[in-house]
């Protein structure tokens, strides 16, 4: 530990990538704030009334939500602050600014979850809206918090575009990361909106809940996906860059179209019954562009690399993502199905186990990136990080197992033969399918609990230092010379 920590502030890091390790560590106790509320929120389930009047569901449900999207930007956010003094070869400009937004950006999230803990609602009126919350669900964020992170990824953006513009390079790379900061600040306007209508509200508050995650994140991640192989495989540039040209046009072309999976019974014209059916059957397709585009690099290396839990988590990533977003969001993509489907637990399921494959794999990677860094090993292969990835995989695939049992037993019991009337939805939700669901959802996400304690007990703890053996492929084995 003493170790790792004369290492953080050791003088071979970038501004940018201190920043950087700076934003994970705050993603990373944020993760298990919001796992906490998540394990909260399930007991209301199981015991209801719990806590009744002091601190309902609801809001043990906002803090676990909002929590998880602003933990996974800042995730994000860290990945790049990370990788991008070394795509560039120079400190990210601006930087300064960047260091005190951080801050800025800490100061807020706690701030509002203390609102949300303590304050909890207000009057219908424009002072809640401001300062309590606004009540739409993912961006309940007061109206001050959400101007704050605004300006945050607005200094993020000129980071990003500015490094490119001193150091004169913009690699393929460069171009995806900076064009995807136009509709990432640009959905996330939305978030100001006071539509009174109910279907016009929600009909463009889609486009900055799907929008970011199916589409403007999507490519964050691809970008941060090939960073990691070319650092942790030693894999060409041409090769990564290649593939994620082919991953942004598939996200684009599909994802865009694909919010009509959501205007299905708003209140939107029916001609978005057929356009959203069929663009979003095609959003698997770039996921699965990922996992083939993670297979052929492990082909290419015989799986030789220089960061072995990276790898594994990069690849995890690749695949359940795949499987989660793709597989689990095409099960109810059509309408014929999400006429059943809708708002249930199997709603949930894909939820959980989409943002789990998409995000939460790939940036446990890049904390493993940062850990081989910080703890000076040209090779990092030891066995404790089994640990964590075993419990998160085995608590998250069983929580979404379990949500999916008692969403196709709400599915079946209360729309198929109950006909979604009052009646049917108390019979359903005291099905033992059901019930049981959800208790094992419950047992899962303590699995899960305990998956976290391990990761972050594997990323305190020192590793022993390993040298890179000679038989490593000539790339794997120039980078690991590298990072030394
Ligand atoms: C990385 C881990 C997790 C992620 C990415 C995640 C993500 C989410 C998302 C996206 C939702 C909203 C789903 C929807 O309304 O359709 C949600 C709700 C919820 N999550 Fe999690 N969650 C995680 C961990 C957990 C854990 C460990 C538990 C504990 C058992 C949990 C329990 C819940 C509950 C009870 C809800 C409310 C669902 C409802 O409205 O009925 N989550 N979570
Ligand atoms: C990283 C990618 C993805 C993430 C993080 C994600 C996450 C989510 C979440 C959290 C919800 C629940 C929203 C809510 O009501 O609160 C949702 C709904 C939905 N997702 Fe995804 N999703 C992803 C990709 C996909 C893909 C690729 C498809 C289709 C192939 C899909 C199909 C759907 C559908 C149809 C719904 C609406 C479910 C309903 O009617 O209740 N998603 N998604
Ligand atoms: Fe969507």
């Amino acid at each position: 530990m003493a170790q790792d920590q004369t290492l953080f502030r050791s003088a071979t890091l970038y501004r940018s990538q201190r920043l950087g390790l700076k934003y994970l560590t705050a993603a990373v106790v944020l993760f298990g704030a919001m796992i906490l509320f998540g394990f909260l929120a399930s007991l209301y389930y199981l015991f209801p009334g719990m806590l009744y009047g002091v601190f309902d569901f609801s809001m043990a449900k906002t803090v676990h939500i909002d929590g998880l999207v602003i933990w996974i930007l800042m995730g994000l956010m860290g990945a790049i602050y990370w990788y991008l003094p070394k795509e560039l070869g120079r400190e990210v400009a601006g930087i300064r600014a960047a260091e005190i937004f951080f801050w800025v950006f800490c100061i807020a999230v706690a701030l509002v979850i203390l609102t949300f803990l303590f304050v909890q609602t207000g009057k219908a009126d424009f002072f809640t809206l401001w300062f309590i919350q606004q009540g739409r669900k993912y961006v309940e964020a007061p109206i001050w918090a959400a101007i704050g992170i605004t300006l945050v990824m607005s200094v993020f953006a000129y980071n990003i575009i500015m490094t490119c513009v001193k150091a004169r390079k913009v690699t393929g790379i460069m171009w995806v990361l900076a064009l995807d900061m136009v509709p990432l600040i640009g959905v996330y306007l939305d978030a100001f909106s006071h539509d009174r209508n109910m279907s016009t509200d929600l009909y463009w508050w889609w486009w900055l809940v799907h929008m970011w995650v199916e589409s403007t994140w999507e490519v964050l991640i691809g970008v941060i996906m090939a960073w990691v192989l070319m650092d942790v495989m030693g894999t060409s540039r041409k090769i990564v860059e290649t593939w994620l040209y082919i991953e942004v046009m598939l996200v684009l072309g599909a994802g865009i179209l694909g919010l009509g999976h959501h205007y299905f019974w708003i209140g939107t014209p029916e001609y978005w019954l057929s356009i959203g059916g069929f663009f979003s059957a095609l959003e698997p397709l770039p996921l699965l562009g990922m996992v083939v585009h993670a297979i052929y690099d492990a082909g290419e290396h015989r799986l030789k690399t220089r960061n072995r839990p990276a790898y594994i988590w990069i690849t995890t990533e690749a695949m359940l993502n795949f499987i989660g977003a793709g597989i689990f969001g095409f099960m109810m993509t059509l309408p014929q199905i999400n006429l059943f489907s809708h708002g249930t637990q199997w709603t949930a399921s894909h939820g959980h186990f989409a943002f789990y494959g998409a995000y939460v794999c790939g940036i446990i990677a890049v904390l493993y990136i940062a850990k081989q860094k910080v703890s000076g090993t040209q090779l990092l292969d030891h066995k404790r990080w089994y640990w964590g990835y075993g419990l998160l995989n085995l608590g998250m695939v069983g929580m979404v197992t379990s949500l999916l049992l008692a969403g196709m037993a709400q599915a079946f019991f209360e729309r198929a033969m109950g006909g979604s009337t009052l009646m049917a939805y108390t019979v359903a939700s005291e099905n033992p399918w059901y019930v049981s669901g959800l208790w094992a959802r419950s047992g899962f996400g303590a699995v899960f609990a305990l998956g976290y304690i391990m990761l972050v007990y594997d990323l305190l703890t020192a590793v022993k230092k390993v040298p890179m053996p000679a038989d490593y492929p000539v790339e794997v084995h120039r980078l690991g010379t590298e990072a030394a």
